[in-house]
């Protein structure tokens, strides 16, 4: 299959083709997310929440995502892979922007995501030949603003969303998801956008959809409205753990089988 680039996720707009994106952050789940077929593997900074255990992206460093971008991109071989800017890597300057976007690059991600209407930043990231993804809606880095991960976009604040949407397509992102916000909204936002819109909670008329792995696979006890079960690794991971335990204890592992 097709090695996927920046410019074969905007073309799939225009051929009516939903775009299938995941969240990975390692070569392992990396592996099985490009076995899959998935066409875009996101290197989140969510892996503060589901792998570092912290309750809010804001404490991921750059170091972090540059380590976990390098390790995911051993496993993706024909995904688009996109490393997340992390909170604090873009917000100073242009110039800080584009040095964090080249880090990623350099760890091996094909483009880089970051959450807002930082069109100078996009506009300095693409012209360095970097594809820049947009994130738009309730951006998690901003959860203490907006006092919790709330849905964004209800009433007035619609109008804004379709401003920054405008903004940032003009500044030159290949696609933006499109986050906790009301699915008319995202449906109009979608009709009116040249780029593709990637929703999560966003309901069902966005050109593709992302979801956290941990989510999609059932890997925490936490059940979130936005997102749908395929699997129940959690339930999965403590049973073969109890067994495991079992069997230690009682005796029966490890057998001449298992031995040399
Ligand atoms: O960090 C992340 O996983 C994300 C997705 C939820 C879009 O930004």
């Amino acid at each position: 299959m097709e090695k996927m680039s920046a410019p074969s996720i905007l073309r799939m707009k225009s051929e009516g083709k939903r775009i299938v994106c995941v969240t990975a952050y390692d070569a392992y789940f990396g592996s099985l997310m490009d076995e899959a077929g998935v066409d875009l593997v996101l290197v989140g900074d969510s892996l503060g929440n589901v792998l570092l255990g912290y309750d809010s992206t804001v404490p991921v460093s750059l170091e972090a995502m540059v380590y976990h971008t390098r390790a995911t991109r051993r496993g993706v071989k024909r995904a688009l892979l996109v490393g997340d800017m992390p909170f604090g890597s873009y917000q100073s300057s242009v110039s800080q922007a584009v040095d964090s976007a080249v880090a990623l690059m350099k760890a091996g991600a094909d483009a880089v995501k970051l959450e807002g209407a930082y069109t100078d930043e996009i506009r300095a990231i693409t012209k360095a030949g970097i594809p820049v993804m947009g994130h738009l809606g309730m951006t998690p880095q901003s959860v203490n603003a907006f006092g919790g991960h709330k849905v964004q976009g209800r009433g007035e604040s619609a109008k804004r969303l379709h401003q920054e949407a405008k903004a940032i397509e003009e500044a030159g992102v290949f696609a933006y998801v499109l986050e906790l916000i009301p699915a008319d909204l995202a449906k109009a936002i979608t009709g009116q956008s040249g780029v593709p819109t990637i929703g999560i909670g966003a309901g069902p008329d966005c050109d593709g959809q992302v979801q956290v792995m941990h989510d999609l696979f059932g890997m925490s006890s936490r059940h979130f409205r936005h997102a749908k079960r395929y699997a129940e690794a959690h339930a999965m991971f403590i049973e073969g753990a109890r067994a495991y335990a079992d069997e230690v204890r009682g005796g029966a592992f490890p057998t001449s089988e298992n031995s040399f």
